[in-house]
């Protein structure tokens, strides 16, 4: 079965693109960057490509540019989060200067979202800036990281005598010229990595009703077996709509600036979430062998506590709670964690997030299924009752 190609556009005027989604659309990515990045014959083109990739898949998108007369220069990078640095992003620096790249020949960044954010900001800066096409190959990076230009990296930082790793401290907006989403791509994925993608796709679905797709989280919900099972077309509608979402809402607030009904609401499940995504110990499934928790997981719990919190704070409804947690664990996101620390302490690391405004903690809670807002004065009890809510 051939999976019709589909098209969002991210319009964002002079800076808008399109993001093209799809079954095996890097066979034609050469012909896809020759007319986004205004490429002639004979360019050059640096391919950061992510070193979890199979062989094939690096090579499916060589070997479609060389069809199309560009010359790839291929450099794997690391996908860890401490290699996210300046050190990798200078090799990256180094080796366009090294070939002489102009400011003409453009950056492909295939690979997961450290790739992306690492492989965008060095187009950001190089020469003050060459063209980047975002072929993402994770769940995560295809319906988020992939749209909306943000790039960066993360900085090592002392904090009382002790090294702390503060993500994405570091960055330039620099929108790509396109997005190839080949859902194909995501057959390789580990399932672990696929299923944080998901908790992102449920939170859009808990926004989206004010972004144009009022039943996102319902139709995922019910295409929860076909989406695990990793069937191509439903993965095409998956990232389709919700690259849709994320594009509404970074049309409406490109730079992060909106208080209210922007991008900050992306951020929904994010503030519990970190709180929680660097403690170590806790694992998502109660064997220790698990631990830490991923991103995703701690964002999955980061939802529970956004919606029990909304509860407590009587700004959603109760059955809300239970709605949202049941999506969850049909995803195979955890709803709850053991060994949480007392919370006080939680509510303390929830004050360092870099969201916090003048000292105070800016939650972004759900009203209803689909809708969101950005809260600055949630009542302290109810604070304590989203981070109870996911206690084990
Ligand atoms: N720029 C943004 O707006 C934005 C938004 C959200 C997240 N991010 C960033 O994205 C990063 C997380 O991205 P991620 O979740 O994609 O994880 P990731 O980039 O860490 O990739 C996860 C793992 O999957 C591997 N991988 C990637 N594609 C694969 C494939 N097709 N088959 C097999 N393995 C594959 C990678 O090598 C890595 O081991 C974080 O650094 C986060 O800060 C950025």
């Amino acid at each position: 079965m051939t999976i019709p190609e589909s098209r969002v556009r991210v319009d964002l005027g002079s800076r808008g693109y399109d993001a093209v989604v799809g079954a095996g659309l890097l066979d034609s990515l050469g012909e896809r960057v020759t007319r986004s990045a205004g490429s002639g014959p004979g360019s050059r083109v640096l391919v950061a490509a992510d070193d979890g990739l199979p062989t094939q898949t690096v090579s499916r998108a060589t070997r479609a540019l060389e069809a199309a007369s560009l010359k790839p220069i291929l450099h794997r990078v690391r996908a860890l989060e401490t290699e996210k640095t300046f050190g990798t992003l200078e090799q990256l620096l180094a080796a366009m200067a090294g070939h002489a790249l102009d400011r003409r020949e453009p950056v492909v960044a295939l690979g997961g979202g450290i790739v992306g954010d690492l492989a965008g900001f060095a187009a950001a800066i190089y020469r003050r800036g060459v063209p980047v096409v975002q072929c993402p190959t994770t769940l995560l990076a295809m319906v988020d990281a992939s749209i909306g230009g943000k790039t960066g990296v993360n900085l090592l930082v002392q904090r009382a005598g002790t090294p702390e790793l503060q993500k994405n401290m570091a960055g330039a907006f620099h929108q790509p010229r396109l997005v190839v989403a080949d859902v194909e791509a995501l057959r390789s994925l580990p399932d672990r990595v696929f299923r944080a993608g998901l908790a992102e796709c449920l939170k859009h679905g808990m926004i989206a009703a004010d972004f144009g797709d009022p039943g996102l989280f319902d139709w995922t919900e019910s295409a929860l077996a076909r989406i695990l099972a990793r069937d191509a077309a439903t993965l095409a509608e998956l990232v389709t709509r919700n690259v849709r979402v994320k594009a509404a809402v970074v049309g409406r607030d490109e730079r992060e600036e909106a208080d209210e009904g922007g991008r900050a609401l992306l951020n929904l499940g994010h503030t519990f979430g970190h709180a929680i995504e660097t403690l170590p110990d806790l694992s998502p499934d109660g064997n220790p062998a698990s631990a830490p928790l991923q991103h995703g997981e701690a964002v999955a719990l980061g939802l529970v506590a956004a919606a029990a919190c909304a509860a407590a704070a009587g700004r959603c409804p109760p059955e809300l709670v239970q709605r949202v947690k049941e999506g969850i664990h049909r995803a195979g996101q955890p709803t709850a964690v053991r060994g949480l620390p007392p919370t006080d302490g939680l509510i303390r690391r929830m004050m360092h997030d870099k969201k916090v405004l003048a000292g105070q903690l800016r939650l972004v809670l759900p009203a209803a299924l689909g809708r969101a807002a950005v809260v600055a004065d949630a009542p302290r009890e109810a604070v304590a009752a989203g981070i109870d809510a996911i206690r084990a």
